[in-house]
């Protein structure tokens, strides 16, 4: 009786009150909408509310160069032969002397701007010239920017010699004419900070900035920056509108940051240190990319949170454990260094460093790091919720005393913490199974499996977690890509998800990596979205993640899907999954086929509900391609029309597609 009667009717008005609890977003339900919902619920398993996210990794240019906004390249003079052997202070910028001015450049260390930022350009200036002399910054392949739009420039200048000095900053197109120009006056004394807004009166994509002095002078010069001054929200110190926008516009729920590798470093001097990439800009600590680039670390922790926020996206930091990547010093080359433990007495400081950022994330104004976080414009809290520990490691002695001392404090000192632990870098094999084997003693919450494979692979593997081990640790695939950016690259990921979403109750989230690259430093492939400085292309892969993730469900309903191929088997090219959205009442069908020759759907809906007549259909599909160029597959985009419900039991599957059917049932 209980179960019959009285668990449904708890069942269904907890729904409901958490539908009216859940506030703007979600339109309350009516009592008879909400009733099917639950009903349809007991048919089902629930599927985690944070299945599909997103990696970002500064690798290919992600950060520097790409996402983060800034468009002088080497602003700070901090890039140096350990980044890349041919890269120096002065890399970016070429000494400007126009009309017969004449004088000296030098690189320089003594009283900088902040001892994190420890180089600067002195310029020593004889004569003036008719035009002035001074630096010019080349971009990041040029400076794009639009007839119209402003731009937000900001040096700082310490005047040397005694006499104010009149500096003019021209933005400079085509052939060098000026398009864009903003005039200032040193004034004596200690570093200070200039800035002005110039606005383009050209187009140009391969655009410079100069600064000139007009006058004879001795001027110390740092941290010279220009943003577009519509950055993503209009935020300051911020993003890239279009690549910010196209990130939100695949709705991740969370976000993962800061990598991938680069989180534990090219050696233990390499290891990501977020405090580093907190506070003024001018004043974070830069270090080598091991991506073999620089880090800036303009784009920093904060910024990372707030991004997270504009996105309505969980943020998901990973640190290293206290170890460097087992690749470091390029270990499959002789003589690398491999991974390296920080000494049991630096581990002391490290593990504080974990737990402050709890702190800085989630603390009161009135502690130590929730005060930075206010001071940098945010009082209210981030909501952390998840914290990886770890990124692909080795799985040694070195790393397990390590990351159990990282565990043991965070649970001992914030248990409401979720912690996201590693077990290696690929789907079997020797670390994959001591680190579940260690997650196992320890009872992680969640572990980090990694896979790049080929398209046969996530095939094949589409019953991968049906059988895995409930209850246990969670899952969070943090990585995954089929080696390609063609058609079936995605469809076979596609069809890999709806296995994730038959899996929802143990796969906690999954996202595909990498994130982001730009064309002319790519230095990993397949990625989701590739650009340059002006526009950006998603890939096929990106419309599959963004079709999962628009259309997530919180409740996986089995046996709603039968796929047969007439005159053949049904086999792994075949795969489907039904959801249900408790928040709308939507139900959702999501068919693949990543075969050649169509097939057929028949989608037993009669169970669920009172259904309108009509659903929504999203169709991605194509011919594939041999060529794995993004040029080749760069047309293949979803297309959106009406479907008649009563046609889905017997849906033809086009050869090599995506479908993904939005149902909504009767009524409010
Ligand atoms: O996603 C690219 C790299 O692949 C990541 O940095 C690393 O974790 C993995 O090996």
């Amino acid at each position: 009786m209980f179960f019959k009667r009285v668990l449904p009717a708890i069942c269904m008005a907890l729904l409901f009150v958490a539908h009216m609890a859940h506030g703007q977003g979600a339109p309350a339900l009516s009592v008879k909408k909400a009733q099917t919902l639950a009903a349809n619920a007991k048919l089902g398993k629930p599927i985690s509310k944070d299945l599909f996210g997103v990696f970002f990794e500064d690798l290919s240019y992600a950060a520097d160069g790409g996402l983060y906004a800034e468009l002088i390249q080497n602003r700070s003079f901090e890039y140096s032969a350990s980044d890349r052997k041919t890269w120096n202070p002065l890399t970016a910028w070429e000494y400007t002397t126009e009309g017969f001015g004449y004088g000296t450049i030098s690189v320089e260390t003594a009283k900088p701007l902040h001892f994190n930022n420890p180089h600067y350009v002195l310029l020593n200036i004889d004569d003036a010239g008719q035009q002035g002399v001074g630096i010019t910054n080349a971009g990041y392949d040029g400076i794009c920017i639009k007839a119209g739009q402003k731009y937000d420039f900001s040096v700082y200048v310490r005047q040397v010699s005694a006499k104010p000095v009149a500096m003019q900053v021209d933005l400079r197109g085509d052939k060098g004419a000026v398009c864009g120009t903003f005039s200032f006056q040193t004034q004596a004394g200690a570093w200070r900070k200039y800035t002005g807004t110039i606005t383009a009166t050209a187009s140009s994509d391969t655009a410079r900035l100069t600064i000139l002095a007009r006058q004879r002078s001795v001027l110390a010069i740092d941290e010279v920056s220009l943003f577009p001054h519509n950055t993503f929200k209009n935020e300051a110190n911020g993003l890239r509108a279009d690549l910010a926008q196209s990130i939100a516009n695949l709705q991740p729920k969370f976000l993962r940051f800061p990598g991938g590798c680069l989180v534990h470093g090219d050696g233990i001097n390499n290891i990501y240190r977020w405090k580093n990439t907190i506070g003024p800009v001018e004043q974070r600590v830069q270090q080598r990319n091991i991506w073999n680039y620089h880090q800036s670390t303009g784009l920093g922790f904060y910024e990372y949170f707030r991004f997270c926020e504009d996105i309505g996206a969980k943020p998901l930091p990973v640190l290293a454990a206290g170890v460097s990547c087992q690749n470091s010093g390029g270990t499959w080359k002789i003589g690398g260094t491999g991974q390296k433990g920080l000494s049991l007495a630096a581990m002391k400081g490290y593990i504080q460093d974990v737990l402050d950022l709890i702190e800085y994330a989630n603390g009161p104004v009135t502690s130590v790091w929730g005060a930075k976080r206010a001071a940098a414009g945010h009082p209210k809290p981030f909501g952390l919720q998840y914290v990886g520990i770890g990124n692909e490691d080795k799985q040694t002695n070195d790393f397990r005393d390590r990351f159990k001392m990282i565990y043991d404090a965070v649970r001992a000192k914030h248990p409401e913490i979720t912690i996201v632990g590693t077990v290696g870098p690929a789907p079997s094999g020797e670390d994959y199974d001591l680190g579940w084997k260690f997650a196992d003693q320890l009872s992680v919450p969640v572990v980090d499996e990694h896979f790049y494979e080929k398209p046969e692979w996530f095939l094949k593997n589409n019953s991968r977690y049906d059988s895995y081990r409930r209850p246990k640790s969670k899952v969070y695939i943090g990585e995954y890509a089929s080696w390609g950016n063609t058609l079936i690259n995605a469809l076979s990921e596609a069809a890999f998800m709806t296995s994730l979403e038959r899996n929802g109750d143990i796969v906690q989230m999954a996202s595909y990596a990498p994130l982001l690259a730009n064309l002319k430093h790519t230095s990993w492939n397949p990625n989701l979205i590739y650009f340059d400085n002006k526009t950006l292309v998603p890939t096929v892969n990106y419309y599959v993640q963004q079709l999962f993730a628009v259309n997530q469900g919180d409740v996986y309903i089995p046996g709603i899907i039968s796929l047969n191929r007439p005159g053949a088997r049904a086999d792994s090219t075949l795969a489907a999954s039904c959801v249900q959205n408790s928040e709308t009442g939507d139900v959702i069908l999501k068919i693949v086929n990543a075969g050649p020759q169509a097939a057929t759907a028949m989608a037993k809906l009669s169970g669920l509900g009172m259904m309108a007549a009509n659903a929504k259909i999203d169709v991605l599909q194509g011919q594939p391609s041999d060529k794995n160029t993004i040029d080749q597959q760069k047309n293949i985009i979803p297309s959106h029309a009406e479907i008649s419900v009563a046609q889905l039991s017997g849906y033809v599957v086009p050869p090599y597609s995506l479908s993904v059917i939005r149902i909504s049932l009767k009524g409010n």
